[in-house]
This record gives C-alpha cells, structure tokens and sequence, in this order.
C-alpha cells in the first residue's frame, strides 16, 4: 500500500504544528520521523490516524485521497498506530484485548476469542513475537506488551504502522528485539513510520528519514547520515553530547542509604538490602536494565513507597518514614520516570506545574497568598531558560508535547532549593538538544555543591553524567565501580555476569 500526505496543515489556535507537510511512504519502507520536542510528529501522526482533522492537505491512499474521521476509518484503511501510552487492560488475556482493539470504533467486533487467540498464534509465530495468546497483559514485560499493540494492528491487517517513540520505556535488549521484527514486517510488505529520539536507532533501520522543524519538513537527510549531522539537521544548530565536566570536588555525605528494603504492590522483594552513598558535588548514577528495582528504590526514597526494612538518611536526618512531602522539604528534588503519573497535572497551566511543590512558600507566597506576578515572571523565566515550547505559560500542561512535558518537571525540579537531586530517567522523550541541556544543567547542580543520584536504564546517560556508577541487579547492587569503567563490563554487570 502506498501512502501519501500532502501539504497537511494542522493549527492549535495561532499555533501551526504542521504547516504543509508532504510525505511519502512506499510498500515496506520505513520511513523515519526525527524532529525536536514540539516539532510536530505526534500532531501529522494523529492527523494521519484519524484522532486530528487537518485543517489543509490530503491523505492518499494508493494516489485515491482518503478522509478520515476517526480511527476507525484509518484503520478500516489498514493504517495502525502504537501509541506511546499502550491502551491495553492489565487485567484481561492477550487475546482478549485483541479482541476489543485499541478505541471504540466500529470495525471491531469481528474477531471472536477462538478466531483471536489463533490469529495471535499465527502472527507470533510468523514474525517470532513469542507472545502466549492467554498470557495476561500485567505478566508481561513492557517489551512484550508493545508486540502485543502491534499484533492489534496486525490483526486488523494493518499495512501501515505508525511507532510514536515505541523504544522510549524498553530495554537495550528489547529494542534490539524491536528492530529486527520491523524489518521482518517491512520485508513482508508492512510500511513504517517511526519516530524516536534516538539517532543511533535512526540510523539502524530507516530506508527514509524526514526531518521537521517548527512544524515544517526541512530535510530529507540519507539512512547514512552521521548522528551528529542528524542532531544538527533536528534543532538546526551543532550539538555537543559529551558534556564538559570538571573533576568532582566531594563534600559530606548528604544522602546516605543504608540496607534498604522495598516490597512491590505485590509484596515482591524488588530491592534487597541496597546501601550507598552521595557526597555533595558528586552524581552517583544507578544503571541497570529497567525492572531491577530501581523503580522502587526512587518512589522509597521520595516517600512514595513504604520501606520494609532500613534507612534513609538525608544531611543527617532520617527520613525513613517520611512522607513525600516532609522528604521535599528536607531538600530533595524529584524528575520521576513517569512525568504523567507522578510529575505532571495534565489539567494545570503550565505555571502551576511550574510551581507545584513550591505553592505554600517564598518566593510564590506572599503571606497566605499566591503572588500571581511572581510565579508568572518566573514561570516565564523558566519557560525561556529550559527552552519549553508553548505559546504561553497558561497552556495546559497536557497540550505540550510529550518532551516539553519533560522540561516542564526538569525546570521545577532544578529550580528548587536543593540539598539532593534524584533524577530517574531525567531525559525520556527529549530531543537531542534537549538532553544536552538538561545534563548541563544536571552537572551545574553538581558542581554547585548539591548531591546528585541519577537513575538511568541509558548506559549512554550513565557514562555522560556519572563520577560513580552503581549497577543494580535483581535489587541489588552487584558493584559500584568509577566512571571510566568500560561500556562492555557495565553492560555484563547490568546482566548479572559477574565481572
Ligand atoms: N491538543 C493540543 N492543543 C494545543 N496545542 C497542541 C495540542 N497538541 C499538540 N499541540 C502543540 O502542537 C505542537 C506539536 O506537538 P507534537 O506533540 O506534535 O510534537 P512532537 O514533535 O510529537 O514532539 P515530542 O518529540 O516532544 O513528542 C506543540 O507545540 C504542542 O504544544
Ligand atoms: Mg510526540
């Protein structure tokens, strides 16, 4: 099948987020979407799936113009998307979500569970998903669940899949995995279009890239291009990814974990006796396959999470049983890993989030009040330092783009008074520019005498930012070893092959 956008012009109020994008997309291609956080990716891929009526332009299919109004039709047209948040219910079986589809939309229904749990047999066994048709959707991990939203698609003989940064939340492993079966569909006639932030994944399976900026389409750059001649292309100026930093200079130790222990929702063991240490001006980063217990050692720390045994200790003071918000005002800060679920109120203004953990103090408050001015100025302030794309600070948060959100939590944070820094994937979802920004921004803190703790399944992140590196297996912590450590015996550690 042969796709066609043509001059799609799509606006938010005086806001143009595709202005006259043109795109092809041939039989078993795939094609490449690269462009900076509020380029407009998402927008061109929910016009081009049915979510987003375009205000100009044409979808064509196989050179006939197509309209859609709602998913339904562009899927009736064999066009499926996976979208970044998956849609699946934890709770009911693969094939049963197979069954109900992603959005209510008409052309489902026509499975029945026998038919399902066959067709999801046969397409798992085609392309080697390894995917168990009864397997409930909460046993899998998150690697497995997105093959499982491209067995939707492929179930409803999608032709065209659309991937909106589907490597964001998998593992180095799992993307490998991702890759290969992209290729396998691409062979089987399947055409793609994917979108990442990650160059190297870019360069490792596009047959096409388009790059767009500002809403328009600004190159057409080859599957060979350098990754920096790609970063330079996206935000249009040369970028710098390894950050220039200077030797440590260590203070006390400001955050001190000592033999803790930490239960999941399902009283599952996930951190296991963990002690470590962060001086002041040092990052410690945590690296380790995503489902180590990193997770879980982030929300205890935070006070999100109760701990079953142990202790935390921050400048002195223990704050073992804290609550989230006594553990803020002791002086941490917090990006958490999930913007959405624990960083963000989408419904908010921009300046609000802005100010979340900082309402009920200077320089917000004037007496019992909230100086409106001050967090205004500020907001705007922040706005233009984190380079946050929106065309004001009283947008919702939930309009952002998903990388903008991002900046919106990494401004907060990194504007409070803070003792600690706690970062968990500080950089999900940015572009390139952006992550050069934000880990400079990462090392000021540090230098400026704070104790920094980063949590990253990004072994590239890891090696950026880290004066030590923790590798965390299993919810233990099989060794803490100096940055220069090389990326192989990282990788063996992360692995649990003892080094
Ligand atoms: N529903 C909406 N209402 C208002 N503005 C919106 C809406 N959806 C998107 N936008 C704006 O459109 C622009 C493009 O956003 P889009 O989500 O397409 O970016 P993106 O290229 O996918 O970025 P990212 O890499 O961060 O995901 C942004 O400025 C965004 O704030
Ligand atoms: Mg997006």
């Amino acid at each position: 099948m042969k796709l066609e956008l043509r001059n799609i012009t799509k606006r938010f109020g005086a806001l143009v987020a595709n202005d006259q994008i043109s795109l092809t997309l041939a039989p078993g291609e795939i094609h490449s979407l690269l462009g900076e956080n509020g380029a407009g990716k998402s927008t061109l891929m929910n016009v081009l799936y049915g979510l987003l009526q375009p205000d100009e332009g044409e979808i064509l299919i196989d050179d006939k113009p197509v309209s859609f109004s709602g998913p339904g039709d562009a899927m009736a047209a064999g066009i499926g998307m996976v979208h970044q948040h998956f849609m699946l219910i934890p709770v009911f079986t693969v094939a049963e979500n197979v069954v109900l589809g992603h959005e209510p939309t008409g052309v489902l229904g026509t499975l029945d569970l026998p038919a399902a749990r066959k067709l999801v047999k046969e397409i798992s066994d085609r392309f080697g998903f390894d995917i168990d048709p009864d397997a409930k959707i909460q046993d899998l991990p998150v690697g497995a669940q997105q093959r499982v939203e491209i067995i939707k698609s492929l179930a409803r003989n999608a032709k065209i899949l659309v991937l909106d940064e589907p490597t964001a939340v998998l593992t180095p492993q799992e993307t490998d995995e991702l890759m290969q079966i992209m290729r396998d569909l691409a062979k089987s006639g399947t055409s793609i279009i994917f979108i990442t932030h990650k160059l190297r994944e870019v360069q490792q399976v596009s047959d096409r890239i388009t790059v767009i900026r500002l809403g328009k389409v600004v190159a057409s750059p080859s599957p060979k291009a350098s990754a920096s001649e790609l970063a330079s292309l996206m935000v249009g100026r040369e970028v710098d990814l390894n950050v220039k930093r200077k030797a440590p200079k260590l203070g006390a130790e400001t955050l001190v974990i000592e033999n803790l222990t930490v239960l999941d929702d399902r009283s599952h063991q996930m951190v296991d006796g963990v002690s470590f240490s962060v001086h002041d001006g040092e990052v410690l980063a945590i690296a380790g396959v995503q489902g180590n217990g990193q997770t879980e050692l982030a929300e205890a720390i935070l006070g999100l999470r109760k701990i079953h045994s142990g202790t935390i200790h921050v400048a002195g003071r223990d704050l073992t049983k804290s609550t989230v918000r006594e553990v803020l005002e002791a002086g941490l800060g917090y990006i958490p890993e999930d913007r959405k679920k624990d960083g963000l109120v989408g419904d908010f203004t921009i300046a609000e989030n802005l100010m979340l953990d900082g309402s009920y103090s200077a320089p917000f408050a004037k007496g019992v009040q909230i100086d409106f001015e001050a967090r205004d100025r500020i907001a705007n302030e922040l706005i233009q330092e984190f380079d946050i794309r929106t065309p004001s600070a009283e947008t919702l948060a939930k309009q952002l783009s998903g990388g903008n959100q991002q900046k919106v939590v990494v401004a907060r944070e990194l504007s409070r008074e803070l003792k600690v820094l706690v970062a968990s994937q500080p950089t999900r979802g940015v572009d390139v520019g952006s992550i050069e920004f934000i880990h400079e921004q990462i090392i000021a803190a540090r230098d400026s005498g704070k104790s920094v703790l980063i949590i990253s399944t990004e072994l590239d992140e890891v090696l950026a930012l880290a004066d030590r590196i923790a590798v965390m297996y299993r919810g233990r912590i099989v060794g803490i070893v100096d940055a220069k450590t090389t990326r192989e015996k990282l990788g063996k550690m992360m692995a649990g092959i003892a080094a």
